[in-house]
């Protein structure tokens, strides 16, 4: 309990002076705090600006390096891979998500050629940069079928697995899909191969930019609400989280990020589990046009990263982890 009183208590006496401020400080944040995603292109010598994501770009596969290199040269752990398919390549039931020479196929295998275990190696797992509606499943009349997503969920986790992903993270929220490819992991050798499911994820209207960035944007006709969760909920992200705990998840995601630190909360005093928070790309795209118009500056985003912290977060997915020296110090 907080006791004290005024005047003999003065809460400004210990924010006088910087040292004292420092000394006070609860929460910090280190590289190791941040998970960098990556959106990979087909071609050459291709370092391509996202309109929508100023300060983002999708990178072709021989200029992978310039990125990994970084990441790895400030310290993060982790990168997370996600691909432009192009329109050909994208049909009905996502055949592409099951080709071992799809984007995030190559970049696996160059990363863990160049890097060994240096660096760890995230990969989303769900269909939909893949398919040609947009959703994260197979679709019947508008309705992505749960049982049969599953199935082809299961081989595209083996097949990154086996190209060597790291984490696998399921973003699809499909019921059942976390046990049923933790048992095939194991059944096919890959035991150490870690699950972060994507277990609280909201049908959001913050992913807006992603789309753009992973080709998928003119294609979705109606939203995801379906099978992503709505946002008047907070119980039932509890109740996500305590399946994919007990399906065999390593960790968990809450996203998107800031609107939502009350779930991050929430599960992380729910859970003795490691949370990880997906700071979007609708937050990135609002921050930073707000600071490249001059409405708010730079701090804005520390102050936002710090939210999740203090909100008990154990890592960040951000797209400003690539540039964390001028936001972290
Ligand atoms: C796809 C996926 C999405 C994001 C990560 N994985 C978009 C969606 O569900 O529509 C969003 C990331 C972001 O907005 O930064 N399963």
């Amino acid at each position: 309990m907080i006791t004290g009183k005024y005047p003999s208590l003065r809460l400004r006496r210990s924010r006088k002076n910087d040292w004292s401020r420092r000394l006070i400080e609860e929460n910090n944040l280190t590289p190791n705090d941040f998970i960098l995603p990556i959106f990979l292109i087909e071609g050459k010598n291709k370092r391509q600006e996202i309109k929508s994501m100023p300060g983002v770009y999708r990178y072709s596969l021989d200029k992978l390096p310039l990125i990994v290199d970084k990441a790895l040269k400030k310290g993060l752990p982790m990168v997370a891979l996600f691909p432009y398919t192009e329109r050909k390549k994208k049909n009905l039931l996502g055949t592409e998500s099951l080709n071992e020479d799809n984007l995030v196929c190559k970049a696996l295998q160059i990363i863990k050629k160049r890097y060994k275990n240096k660096i760890g190696v995230m990969c989303d797992v769900a269909l939909d940069p893949y398919t040609s509606h947009g959703h994260d499943g197979l679709l019947n009349s508008g309705y992505v079928l749960n049982d049969e997503t599953i199935e082809v969920l299961i081989n595209q986790s083996l097949l990154q697995a086996q190209m060597g992903c790291d984490v696998l993270a399921p973003s699809d929220m499909m019921d059942g899909r976390i046990g049923k490819i933790r048992k095939s992991l194991d059944k096919n050798g890959y035991q150490m191969t870690q699950i972060l499911s994507y277990a609280v994820k909201y049908a959001s209207n913050f992913y807006g930019p992603f789309r753009d960035a992973v080709g998928s944007k003119g294609l979705l006709k109606s939203d995801k609400r379906n099978y992503q969760m709505d946002f008047k909920n907070s119980n039932e992200a509890l109740r996500e989280v305590a399946l994919d705990v007990k399906e065999g998840a390593d960790m968990v995601m809450v996203k998107p990020g800031l609107p939502y630190l009350d779930i991050i909360k929430l599960v992380k005093e729910n859970f003795n589990i490691p949370v990880i928070a997906y700071q979007v790309s609708g937050e990135y795209s609002l921050l930073s046009n707000g600071i490249n118009k001059g409405l708010v500056n730079n701090n804005i985003i520390l102050e936002s990263l710090i939210a999740f912290k203090r909100a008990g977060a154990n890592a960040i997915v951000s797209y400003y982890a690539d540039r964390l020296d001028k936001i972290i110090g």
